[in-house]
């Protein structure tokens, strides 16, 4: 079956084929004219890579650290919600198969999995727990502690929802924005993470919250006994309140195009970001990311590390944990090989000058 499916685009094509249009709709939108969606992807094609030859390229080094946790490959996970939805092992077979990739898996808020039962299987894996705050400061410090406890390496805060963006379809029909996700649950399935933090009923208290300020994360990483990472930035003065905040890490992402359209592409704005941030912190991104020269562009222009939010849903979607496996895989091969063929042998060490934007190469 995935033997014919050669490329990420493959498992997406196949999994939005198979998938219930209600959740494949719900998994593929983006905000309002999806306008961010598109340039997620298109700008990475306006950059050009200036490779260099005869440079012993044998053997390549993939592996890296982020935080300090080795990762065998710089592409993790990203925090992507409900993943029974397209297969009935969820987050768990997700969490598996970065696992056996050696790379890292971030858990969502909105999981359909309890966070005991991915977390009891992470052994040295790099797990991290993404973490919205839906009611105050004290209930995220309690949830990072509990964070904490199931064993997870790093608690990353998304800071790009105060409200949630404007998905024009919602459970198959289309909608005016509510601000609020909107998105029915079949019965047999349950937001796990939610219930354990608000009970049952949470389809009121889970309204996120939108009175946070840049206060309200300093003062949860000061009590906070894991690392904080800052998801959702895209501005060199956002990249500074959240270093400011205490942040160990900022992670560029417009979250795949969902809240705010007509923001800028991740590739576009990781360079301010990265600018900004001098090396004081490691900067991660994530949005578009579909190639292998998608990651070695994103690793040139500066991100430590990248992360895939739907390709590895249509993994789960296609294949279940192999599936995922596949996807990581395909990604892992590519990068490799755009490394060898311009020149580079280790991903820490990739030159800003591997890069050029289109608009400066000079044209006859
Ligand atoms: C269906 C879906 C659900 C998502 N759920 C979350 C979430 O629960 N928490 C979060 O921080 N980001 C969430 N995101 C954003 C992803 O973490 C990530 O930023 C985005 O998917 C990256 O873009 P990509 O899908 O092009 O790789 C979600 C994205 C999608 C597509």
């Amino acid at each position: 079956m995935d033997t014919e499916l050669i490329c990420l685009d493959d498992y997406e094509r196949q999994a939005l084929s198979t998938l219930d249009t209600r959740y494949g709709d719900f998994f593929a939108a983006g905000a309002d004219d999806e306008q961010t969606l598109q340039d997620n992807r298109a700008d990475f094609k306006k950059l050009r890579f200036r490779p260099r030859m005869m440079r012993n390229v044998a053997d390549v080094s993939l592996s890296t650290t982020i935080l300090g946790n080795l990762i065998s490959l710089p592409v993790g996970i990203a925090p992507t919600s409900r993943h029974k939805l397209v297969h009935h092992l969820g987050e768990e077979a997700t969490a598996r198969a970065a696992k056996s990739m050696g790379t890292c898996f971030c858990l969502s808020t909105y999981a359909t999995t309890k966070a005991a039962e991915v977390a009891g299987l992470s052994g040295d894996a790099t797990q991290w727990f993404q973490l919205y705050i839906f009611k105050d400061v004290q209930m995220a410090q309690r949830q990072i502690q509990k964070a904490k406890k199931h064993g997870f390496k790093a608690v990353v805060v998304t800071v790009d929802l105060p409200v949630v963006g404007n998905r024009r379809k919602v459970n198959g029909t289309r909608k005016a924005n509510s601000a609020i996700d909107g998105f029915e649950l079949p019965p047999h399935l349950r937001h796990e993470i939610i219930e354990e933090l608000l009970g049952r009923d949470n389809s009121v208290t889970s309204k996120p919250c939108s009175h946070l300020t840049w206060k309200d994360l300093a003062m949860i990483v000061s009590a906070s006994p894991l690392p904080v990472i800052a998801k959702g930035i895209l501005t060199e003065e956002d990249a500074e309140q959240a270093i400011k905040a205490g942040c160990s890490a900022v992670y560029v992402s417009n979250h795949g195009g969902r809240q705010l359209d007509g923001v800028y592409s991740s590739i576009s704005a990781l360079p301010e970001v990265v600018k900004a941030v001098g090396g004081r912190v490691e900067v991660y991104m994530d949005g578009g990311i579909r190639t292998g020269t998608d990651v070695l562009k994103a690793l040139a222009l500066g991100a430590r590390a990248v992360f895939i939010g739907r390709p590895a849903i249509y993994g789960l979607a296609v294949g279940g944990e192999k599936g995922v496996r596949r996807v990581i895989t395909i990604l892992r091969d590519e990068l490799k090989l755009a490394m060898q063929l311009s020149g580079i042998t280790d991903v820490n060490d990739i030159p800003r000058s591997l890069v050029q934007h289109e608009s400066l190469i000079p044209r006859l």
